[in-house]
């Protein structure tokens, strides 16, 4: 008897993402021509052919309005196809001024403004514990050693029930590791953030949380091809807010595991402990996987609000990448 392999959800070709500016551009062109309906701006009623090249400079000039100036683009980033979503893309400017980096400051709209001081180069990053390869490498050298630098685009939720759709620049998690090499004996990766008070004023306000910033994976996670090392965003670097140079993206887990600006990894034999769930473990598990049916003590998850536009979603077990990491937990 034959089976049928059915793709996995997220490699079915009408998943495609179309970025949100096209999309807006596109039901905003298809007005001005008399064609909109809502709903239906996308495949089905394409725009005609004769009128393909008008809707491109109208996507570039509304582009302008949603990128940050000053970011240099990065050349010869290819997207990967296999991680695209059918959401829009949160647009750039409101993926910018909108953050959590508490070594900051605690109110998400004001990140953005407390980064001038946060210098993410020259900037180090160290192997270490129980791994055959431990040293201390120029972030530049560390980030050029990986080659297989590609875009994805994923989900991105925060435990607080915001979410976005966000491009990452950078390199499979698992790379990382395979380079460097753990011991049998490693069964968890550990990441530390930078603890500088002097720069970041959060790490003064709030002088009495366990600083610095830290965040661990089990190594079965680690080593799932979900988990990834972001160096950028939207094609550019990661700017401070986003936690330059280098930082974490789990996008089936709370936002809080996607630690940020990292100055070490470590492999440990033990569970290490992490800055949210020593600070609070009643709320903040080791795990943190996006799960609906299980509300934080203070708040239902079944839902979640877009950054940028406000659209509410229905909030998906481990946030839509079940055909990926449901195993790891059976
Ligand atoms: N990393 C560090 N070092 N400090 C933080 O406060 N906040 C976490 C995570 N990584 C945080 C961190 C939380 S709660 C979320 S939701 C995401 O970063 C937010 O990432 P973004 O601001 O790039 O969207």
């Amino acid at each position: 008897m034959s089976h049928l392999i059915l793709p996995k959800t997220w490699q079915r070709p009408e998943k495609e993402i179309t970025p949100e500016n096209v999309f807006n551009n596109r039901r905003h062109f298809l007005k001005l021509m008399g064609f909109a309906t809502a709903g239906i701006a996308g495949g089905l009623l394409a725009p005609p052919a004769f009128a393909k090249g008008m809707e491109t400079k109208l996507t570039e000039w509304m582009m302008g309005s949603n990128r940050v100036a000053g970011l240099k683009p990065l050349e010869n980033l290819n997207r990967n196809p296999d991680f695209t979503i059918r959401r829009a893309m949160t647009k750039e400017n409101a993926a910018f001024k909108y953050n959590n980096f508490y070594e900051f400051s605690a109110e998400k709209e004001e990140v953005w403004k407390t980064v001038d001081a946060f210098k993410p180069r020259p900037w180090e990053i160290e192997i270490g514990g129980l791994v055959e390869k431990p040293g201390v490498y120029a972030i530049d050298d560390f980030i050029e050693s990986f080659k297989n630098v590609e875009e994805r685009v994923y989900r991105h939720r925060c435990v607080e029930t915001w979410a976005m759709v966000v491009p990452w620049n950078g390199f499979p998690l698992s790379d990382l590791i395979k380079k460097v090499q753990p011991e049998n004996k490693a069964k968890y990766i550990k990441f530390t953030s930078f603890d500088d008070p002097t720069v970041a004023p959060g790490q003064k306000r709030f002088s009495d949380l366990p600083w610095p910033y830290t965040e661990a994976l089990t190594m079965a996670e680690a080593m799932n091809e979900l988990a990834f090392v972001a160096t950028g965003i939207y094609g550019h670097d990661l700017p401070g807010q986003h936690g330059a140079p280098i930082r974490l993206v789990t996008p089936w887990k709370y936002g809080f595991k996607s630690i940020k600006s990292i100055v070490k990894i470590e492999f440990t034999e033990n569970r290490p402990s992490t800055f949210w769930n020593t600070v609070i473990p009643k709320e903040y598990g080791f795990e943190a996987n996006i799960d609906p049916d299980v509300p934080h003590p203070r708040w239902s998850q079944r839902r979640e609000k877009m950054i940028g536009t406000g659209d509410i979603f229905a909030t998906m077990k481990y946030n839509g990448y079940g055909d990926y990491v449901a195993e790891l937990y059976e």
